[in-house]
């Protein structure tokens, strides 16, 4: 009797002694993970690309570096902020929009914002975008409207924001955006991570993105930059 009861104690001091520090050790981690997962959302870095459809120099960072950022989960640290105008101005006469390159900029401008602002997914309009540009490298823009079939796209929401007042209006707040940029853009791509502008650096997002990141939990791609 004594001896099972000894036993029984023993196993219960072992089976204690086995669970407790495990057990500390999942609380203490849960308590992590929650801290982490909240951290993760509110340091999400902006990474704010200001451009035009038309221009060889964009359309080329776009495909050839921008695409970087769906790399190694950077994408999960980053929240991609596309900004259609470039060099455009309003025509204070007539209340036109100008764009450097021509009216097809101009036009493609209005679908590459309706697409972001319809959509809000970013895998959706940056394969969007980044077949646009494909094309504008190509020579062959004027074919932008295969890239809604070639993506499995559907472009009607698009072409109803392009015809019902709505690409007009997130024009005019791109066109302010980038009016009011801090410094002011001095060319085109004009990349900005938070609120600093990277000048010349832009290829360099990356870097910028991983050391304005407060995070704990960093993705791959500023594992390897740091
Ligand atoms: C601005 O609009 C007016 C009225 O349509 C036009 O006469 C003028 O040529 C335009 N200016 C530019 C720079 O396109
Ligand atoms: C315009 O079309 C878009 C896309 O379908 C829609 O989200 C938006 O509500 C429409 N706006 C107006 C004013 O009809
Ligand atoms: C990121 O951009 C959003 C708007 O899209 C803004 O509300 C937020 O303050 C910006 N965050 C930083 C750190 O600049
Ligand atoms: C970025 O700039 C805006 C406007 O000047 C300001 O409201 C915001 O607090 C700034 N954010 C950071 C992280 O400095
Ligand atoms: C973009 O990537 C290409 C190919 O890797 C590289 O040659 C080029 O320097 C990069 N552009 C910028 C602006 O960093």
């Amino acid at each position: 009797m004594a001896s099972t009861k000894l036993v029984f104690s023993f196993i219960v001091a072992s089976f204690l002694v086995f669970l407790l520090p495990p057990s500390h050790a999942a609380s203490h981690s849960d308590f992590e993970d929650i801290k982490i997962s909240s951290s993760i959302d509110s340091q999400m870095v902006n990474l704010s690309v200001y451009y035009e459809a038309l221009s060889p120099s964009c359309a080329t960072f776009i495909i050839q570096n921008l695409t970087g950022v769906f790399d190694d989960d950077l994408i999960t640290i980053t929240n991609l902020r596309m900004v259609p105008w470039g060099n455009a101005h309003v025509n204070e006469t007539d209340n036109t929009i100008i764009c450097q390159n021509g009216r097809d900029e101009c036009f493609l401008h209005k679908i590459q914002a309706c697409a972001i602002n319809v959509w809000n997914d970013v895998d959706k309009y940056y394969a969007l975008i980044h077949c646009m540009e494909f094309l504008v490298i190509d020579g062959t823009h004027s074919d932008w409207q295969s890239c809604f079939n070639s993506l499995g796209l559907s472009e009607e929401p698009i072409l109803e924001c392009y015809n019902n007042g709505t690409g007009a209006k997130l024009q005019a707040l791109y066109g302010y955006e980038t009016a009011h940029l801090d410094p002011p853009h001095v060319f085109m791509p004009w990349v900005v991570v938070n609120n600093k502008s990277l000048g010349k650096d832009y290829g360099d997002f990356t870097t910028y993105i991983c050391s304005a990141y407060e995070g704990k939990v960093k993705p791959n791609a500023c594992k390897s930059s740091t």
